[in-house]
């Protein structure tokens, strides 16, 4: 079945207010400034305000999305949360997010795929509505990693960060860009590198595991970094040969924002120069499934790409899993 163009028709991010910084950090856990920026790039993050819950963050990214999309939040049929920090086990955040934007007519769930989420959603978003079934979708990748963050743990706590991201999609019009090109993927068999051990079914926290922090984020980095450089290469070089693109059609690529040295990595191996490479994660950490999409934002309304141009956003996250996009904006 061949599925109609879909376009990207606003965008929208919302960073809490509160800045960690690297000097900060220093003060909480056995770390350096030095050690922080040399090894991830980062110097700060946002921290979430007490009571300021995920779907808030979501909240506030989809309205300027909405807004940047001139749709309004009655008119959504579909809301698709990525996260994995939602408010609550269930219901899914999509539904407070539903309910905070008065979207009554959008069917709101949530999807589990760690930083790959937000493209996740977007490949489900644009079969969905290429097909037919849905016609105004908002996308959003929204974390509040504080809270799943152990902050003795120096390994993890100096890179997490909370925000969100947002996206509305809708039918391309003649003459409008399109998402060209999409590639998502798994391998289940790498779920121990990257994970939040408690806190579900397997690992409830309970009275006796309460002080071991289980519910919040364990990684190899290692392992991680390894893994990731390799996917994310694979996937943006398919979606990129499947859009019938070469490097010097890319005005930006997009990365997820986790490691400047595995950015680095991957400007590198797709020929692509650092100045077409969109980085935002010295402000941010890694803030997962909302990192692309926070960054997506921010490229464009920097102006790094036009409408025409063609961009390419690869992500990689726990899972494993990992997804590209290639758009034509
Ligand atoms: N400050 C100071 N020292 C730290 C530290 C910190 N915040 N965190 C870890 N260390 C120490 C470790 O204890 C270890 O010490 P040891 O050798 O005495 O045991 C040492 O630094 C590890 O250093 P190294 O092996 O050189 O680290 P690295 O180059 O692998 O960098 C990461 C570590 C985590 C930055 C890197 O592996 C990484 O970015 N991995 C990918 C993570 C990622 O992207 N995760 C999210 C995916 S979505």
């Amino acid at each position: 079945m061949s599925l109609a163009p879909v376009t990207i028709a606003g965008t929208g991010s919302y960073l809490p207010e509160k800045v960690l910084t690297n000097a900060d950090l220093e003060t909480i856990v056995d770390t350096t400034d030095e050690w922080i920026t040399s090894r991830t790039g980062i110097k700060a993050r946002r921290i979430a305000a007490e009571g300021q819950s995920t779907s808030d963050l979501a909240t506030e990214a989809a309205k300027k999305a909405l807004a940047q999309a001139n749709i309004a939040a009655e008119d959504l049929d579909l809301i698709i949360v990525a996260t994995i920090t939602p408010d609550t086990l269930t219901p899914a955040t999509a539904c407070y997010v539903q309910d905070n934007l008065e979207a009554r007519k959008a069917v709101a769930f949530d999807i589990s795929a760690a930083c790959s989420g937000f493209l996740y959603a977007m490949e489900m978003a644009r079969n969905l509505i290429g097909a037919g079934s849905f016609q105004n979708a908002l996308i959003i990748g929204a974390e509040k990693l504080s809270a799943f963050t152990n902050w003795e743990d120096r390994n993890t706590c100096v890179l997490f960060g909370d925000g969100a991201g947002a996206a509305v999609l809708r039918k391309s019009e003649e003459g409008e860009g399109r998402i060209l090109a999409m590639e998502i993927g798994t391998d289940g068999a790498q779920t121990g590198i990257l994970n939040i051990p408690g806190g579900g079914s397997a690992c409830p926290i309970t009275i006796d595991n309460a002080n071991d922090k289980l519910a919040s984020l364990s990684m190899l980095g290692k392992e991680v970094f390894r893994h990731a450089v390799t996917r994310m290469k694979t996937a943006a070089t398919k979606v990129v040969e499947e859009a019938g693109l070469e490097s010097k059609d890319i005005a930006q690529v997009i990365p997820h924002q986790a490691n400047l040295r595995i950015i680095d990595a991957i400007a590198d191996r797709l020929t692509i120069d650092n100045d077409k490479v969109f980085v935002n994660l010295h402000k941010y950490g890694n803030t997962s499934a909302a990192a692309v999409a926070i960054a997506l934002d921010e490229a464009a309304r920097e102006g790094k790409f036009k409408r025409g141009e063609n961009i390419v956003c690869v992500v990689f996250g726990a899972g494993l899993t990992w997804a590209a996009a290639a758009i034509e904006w």
